[in-house]
């Protein structure tokens, strides 16, 4: 049985996706025949309460000189990176020469505003394209896994930070007690950790599974953070929900009895206990529902493909990875995914092999139906896509349920 990586209690794992490539693995034909795969399975901890893979591959194997993953791709997230740092200096930048280090900060989507800002800021992106990215827009940023012996590092050149931010980096990073110990280390005894991931709640409700592939060791919930982070000595003191990749949450952590508890913190504890986040119930119910749409998807393409239908994927999201490998779609389903990222672009996609073709492929001959993969841009893309359905073309949707939309 798999070990817990927060609390080390053994727990059965309550999901098996079965095999799995890496998500953001886009490649060429000469490297299919030694494709990496794992086994994705996911599990709760009764414990601690935190949603964990029960393994998770080599982190070098996803993170490396050839990320796929270009955070200003999205320019819904540039803004909601820009409203991230204003709110971060509005609230917490108020000491003289502040200095603010950003885990996880690609190429430098956010911390470009405190660059233009003249606050002192270091971005710590392991990932080096995208690092170089960010040096280019003059962002500091050094190429590292963040962990404790980085954390130490980072306070013996530019001493203890005010705030400490990360973006869908947290949950990626499976040495999470490490990260927490780092997070005490970098921290004034003022200081805050501002950070946001996918959460856990928005993945119940809306059967979003496909938020569970490699990068995503952890599913948190404001009790499991809760649960870790007071291994350390450190506490929640407030959350905001967030609209986006599906619906996240922002958590802020700092030293215990340092600042003041929100009441958010109280009402989002209660929900989550209300909501039965806490019993191993919850999550057979989620299996159950995932197990549906996976069957409610494959019927629906499969009668397309029947009726002679064309449908393509829209938008090669690291989640696509998980829906298409375990729906089991296959290139004669799913003709070619359109994605605007040049380096994923005359590339194949993960485990399944179906082409990626640039966007203004999709513009030049819309296909009857687009799956929408990037559902969690939705907005984004259905205002700038106003053109496919005027010409008829149809949005296929999976979450929270498989539609064709009118
Ligand atoms: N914050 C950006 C990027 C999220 S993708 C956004 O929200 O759009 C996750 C990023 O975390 C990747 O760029 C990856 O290289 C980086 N990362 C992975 N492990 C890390 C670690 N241990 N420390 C810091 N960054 C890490
Ligand atoms: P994400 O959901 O993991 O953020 O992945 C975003 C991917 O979606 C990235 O490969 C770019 C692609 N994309 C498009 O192709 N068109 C779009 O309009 C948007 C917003 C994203
Ligand atoms: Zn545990």
């Amino acid at each position: 049985m798999p070990q817990c990586l927060i609390c080390e209690t053994e727990y059965a794992p309550s999901m098996s996706f079965g095999r799995m490539p890496i998500a953001n693995g886009f490649l060429t034909p000469d490297e299919f025949s030694d494709e990496y795969f794992f086994e994705l399975r996911v599990g709760f901890c009764p414990k601690c309460g935190m949603v964990q893979l029960a393994e998770q591959p080599d982190r070098k194997k996803m993170f490396h000189e050839n990320y796929a993953f270009f955070s200003s791709t999205s320019t819904r997230m540039a803004s909601h990176f820009k409203e991230f740092a204003d709110q971060v200096r509005a609230r917490f930048l108020d000491a003289r020469d502040p200095f603010v280090v950003e885990l996880g900060s690609n190429d430098g989507i956010m911390l470009q505003h405190f660059a233009k800002a003249g606050i002192r800021h270091l971005g710590i992106e392991p990932s080096a394209n995208v690092a170089q990215a960010a040096i280019e827009k003059g962002v500091r940023t050094i190429c590292e896994f963040f962990d404790e012996q980085v954390a130490q590092a980072i306070v013996s050149e530019h001493g203890q930070a005010d705030v400490l931010m990360g973006a869908n980096v947290i949950c990626h990073i499976p040495y999470l007690r490490s990260v927490a110990a780092g997070v005490k280390i970098l921290l004034k005894h003022d200081g805050v950790l501002v950070f946001e991931d996918p959460y856990l709640g928005d993945i119940l409700e809306k059967t979003s599974y496909d938020q569970i592939y490699d990068e995503h060791a952890f599913y948190f919930s404001l009790s499991s953070i809760s649960y870790l982070f007071s291994m350390f000595d450190l506490e929640v003191v407030d959350v905001i929900p967030q609209d986006v990749h599906g619906g996240s949450m922002r958590y802020m952590v700092a030293r215990k009895g340092v600042h003041n508890v929100s009441a958010a913190v109280r009402s989002l504890c209660a929900r989550e206990r209300a909501l039965g986040m806490h019993k191993p119930e919850v999550y057979d119910q989620l299996r159950r529902n995932i197990e549906r749409s996976r069957s409610n998807l494959i019927a629906l393409l499969k009668d397309l493909k029947q009726q002679g239908k064309r449908v393509v994927g829209y938008a090669a999201t690291s989640k696509s990875t998980t829906v298409i490998n375990y729906c089991d779609i296959t290139p004669d389903l799913l003709e070619y995914i359109s994605d605007t990222t040049p380096i994923k672009q005359g590339k194949y996609s993960p485990g399944a092999h179906i082409p990626i073709r640039p966007y203004q492929e999709f513009n030049a001959s819309y296909p009857e139906f687009a799956l929408l993969f990037g559902w969690n841009h939705a907005d984004e893309i259905m205002a700038k896509e106003q053109s496919f359905k005027r010409a008829g073309g149809k949005w296929i949707v999976y979450v929270p349920e498989v539609k064709v939309l009118a």
